[in-house]
């Protein structure tokens, strides 16, 4: 799977998009460790804080089917510049993989990369809470 195939999921999966409110169709593939992947696309509503990312779409398909260890996220617009995760997708996926490289594309299937550890730095995770409470914070 190359980097580039993993952007053109993402964009094929933002012509799925619901975004009759903003006008933003994005789409993202999830590369998963053991070589499936998973795509979103944004779903919004009525009530506009009910909608919910292409990324957080995409990680709860892959989570729902067993799946917890990511290695790719590809996430791309219909837009002219480059689509990087909101705060709370970020913080996701922090959830799951630390090491994750994140592709962010626009329309045109150009993209730029991050790690996640870069687009969210200090970032609050299970080892602090489980430091918090003891032995009794359960990961499986
Ligand atoms: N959106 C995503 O799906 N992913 C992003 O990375 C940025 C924002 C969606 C949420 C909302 O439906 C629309 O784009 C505008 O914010």
């Amino acid at each position: 799977m190359t980097y580039k195939t993993l952007i053109s999921f993402a964009l094929k999966a933002s012509e799925f998009a619901y975004a009759p409110y903003s006008n933003f169709a994005v789409g993202a593939a999830l590369l998963c460790k053991d070589g499936t992947v998973y795509t979103g696309c944004n779903v919004e509503n009525a009530s506009f804080g009910a909608g919910i990312c292409a990324e957080r779409v995409a990680l709860c398909k892959a989570v729902s089917e067993g799946k917890r260890e990511f290695s790719v996220l590809a996430v791309a617009a219909q837009s002219e510049t480059y689509c990087t995760p909101c705060g709370l997708c970020r913080q996701m996926f922090w959830e799951f993989s630390k090491e994750l490289l994140v592709l962010c594309g626009k329309k045109d299937g150009e993209f730029v990369t991050y790690s996640l550890q870069e687009l969210l730095p200090h970032a609050f995770g299970q080892e602090d809470f489980t430091a918090h409470k003891g032995e009794n914070c359960r990961t499986d």
